[in-house]
């Protein structure tokens, strides 16, 4: 695939009729350019902790992205080596963008823009208008546009047939349409694994933006989200395309084409016997080792990416008051952070890493007196078991961010608590109704009700802990991973592995193709 998006037709072998094909930014696998070299290491991030080990042992081929630098261009053939030289019984297939591209479709219009709009945390003018420069107008074009087209040029020349297309997330939002074009009759799902904002807040962006973002969209048969409020919202704003007509009772969108588009919400979850297994492993004994000297009095722990929209600072000050009005926990609870470095070339993210630090360093000072080790410790590493074990152990779990589409962490912490521990969660994670008459939810605007709920979460009684713990965890066991992708193939009415889609779908092949200009 060049750069312009222009194909050499390559062999179409990728993926038989009855294979599932994914694509997401990142794969299970993150391909590096290295001393004139392609690299690889194991890619974490919720989305491929979550779906891997349920497609790990079926027929998948999985396209993601490689960030190419220009010294590369010449050697795709050893970036398809790097892939199967891998490690995975995956069929991972990295397409490969050139850097530019991709730093402008990732950097800029994924994570600046579309990440902040849809979590609340994108900084505006006091009238509410946004600045979106010549330079980021560019980088929807040169930089988003062009990498979902890529994508979807490196499916349509490899992949022969399949059962059914799943395409993850807000850095694909285009691809559905894309790959309608050439797949007419494989099934599309696009799911989306953060929050889908209102009418008026995605209509904040440039209206060519927000149009190619539904409509692409509606490329695919079914479109999926966390929770139905995500949903509804997508309905809400797709009531306001031309010539498109919502079904609010159905959940459908009537397209130009004459097709109908399932708008559904599948919560994502994790898969306790895997966590289970996890928690056995050589991995969590060597980070049980590591923190075993931790647990010498009350603890409160946060899990999650640095990241302005898990509102960590809001945390840490809320940590703060409690100390301040609460004389009896000073000196004894401690708040360990294990923060994972995440998104460290942008500008915005290393502002709030700067301000978290100095946060951290100015409480750890006030209190310092009543301490023997510092009030609060971060651990500034993305080390999954050590996280893992910090959970296991702590009186507290607190996710308290600004909107998160689900927040997996809360479910892992349900799954593996000893403690056992209490949860204090945000209202505006998805994974709040789940855990509502478990948690103690809190507005994460709400300095005040986050250091109360902390207090009250410290105070309670094992016996509490335990029935609501209990409570939580039941719900999660009902609900697995397993149970979330295969209501998404249910509803495509697929069987990958077994059943050529064209067989199985009841409505036939798509109509009249709708024009990227569209
Ligand atoms: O939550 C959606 C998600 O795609 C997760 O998979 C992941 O935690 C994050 O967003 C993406 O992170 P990154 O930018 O590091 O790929």
């Amino acid at each position: 695939v060049a750069a312009d998006g222009q194909v050499t037709p390559g062999p179409r072998t990728r993926a038989s009729p009855g294979r599932l094909v994914i694509a997401s930014n990142r794969g299970p696998t993150e391909f590096f350019w290295q001393e004139g070299a392609w690299q690889t290491r194991p890619a974490t991030s919720a989305l491929t902790i979550m779906l891997e080990p349920l497609v790990r042992d079926s027929e998948t081929a999985w396209y993601c992205c490689a960030p190419e630098p220009p010294e590369a261009v010449g050697a795709r053939g050893m970036l398809s080596a790097a892939a199967r030289r891998s490690g995975s019984s995956l069929d991972i297939v990295p397409v490969p963008v050139a850097e530019k591209t991709y730093d402008a479709y990732y950097g800029r219009v994924a994570n600046e823009v579309l990440w902040m709009l849809q979590h609340d945390t994108l900084r505006a003018a006091a009238d509410g208008s946004l600045d979106l420069d010549a330079e980021l107008r560019e980088a929807w074009t040169a930089g988003y546009e062009r990498a979902n087209t890529q994508v979807a040029a490196a499916i349509a020349a490899s992949v022969t047939g399949a059962a059914a297309f799943l395409v993850h997330d807000y850095h694909l939002y285009l691809l559905p349409r894309l790959l309608r074009r050439t797949f007419d009759e494989v099934p599309i799902l696009h799911y989306t694994h953060i929050p889908f904002p209102s009418a008026s807040t995605l209509r904040r962006l440039p209206l060519r933006w927000w149009r190619r973002i539904l409509l692409g969209l509606l490329g695919a048969d079914v479109v999926g989200f966390q929770v139905e409020s995500d949903a509804r919202a997508f309905l809400e704003c797709c009531a306001s395309l031309d010539r498109t007509s919502v079904d609010s009772n159905e959940m459908t969108v009537q397209t130009t084409d004459r097709r109908r588009v399932r708008v559904r919400a599948f919560p994502a979850s994790v898969d306790p016997a895997e966590l289970r297994r996890t928690m056995r492993s050589s991995g969590t004994a060597r980070a049980r080792r590591q923190l075993a000297g931790y647990w010498t009095g009350p603890t409160i722990v946060r899990v999650d990416r640095l990241d302005p929209s898990k509102n960590q600072v809001t945390g840490f000050e809320a940590f703060s008051k409690l100390l301040e009005q609460r004389r009896d926990l000073r000196g004894r609870v401690r708040f360990l952070a294990f923060l994972v470095p995440s998104r460290t070339g942008l500008g915005r993210y290393e502002g709030y890493r700067r301000s978290l630090y100095e946060t951290v360093q100015a409480i750890n000072e006030r209190f310092a007196g009543a301490y023997v080790q510092p009030p609060i410790e971060v651990f500034y590493v993305n080390d999954r078991e050590l996280a893992l074990v910090a959970m296991e152990s702590c009186d507290v779990l607190l996710a308290n961010s600004i909107a998160d589409g689900m927040n997996l962490v809360a479910k892992e912490w349900a799954v593996v608590s000893k403690k056992p521990g209490a949860l204090v969660v945000s209202e505006r994670a998805g994974v709040s109704r789940e855990a509502a008459g478990a948690a103690l939810p809190v507005s994460p605007f709400d300095l005040m009700g986050t250091a109360s709920a902390l207090g009250r979460a410290l105070d309670m009684t094992p016996e509490e802990r335990a029935v609501r713990l209990t409570r939580f965890r039941r719900r999660i066991e009902s609900w697995t991973a397993r149970d979330w992708l295969r209501a998404q193939l249910d509803e495509l009415q697929v069987r990958p592995g077994a059943v050529p889609a064209a067989e199985m779908r009841g409505d036939g092949p798509g109509g009249d193709r709708i024009g990227m200009d569209g």
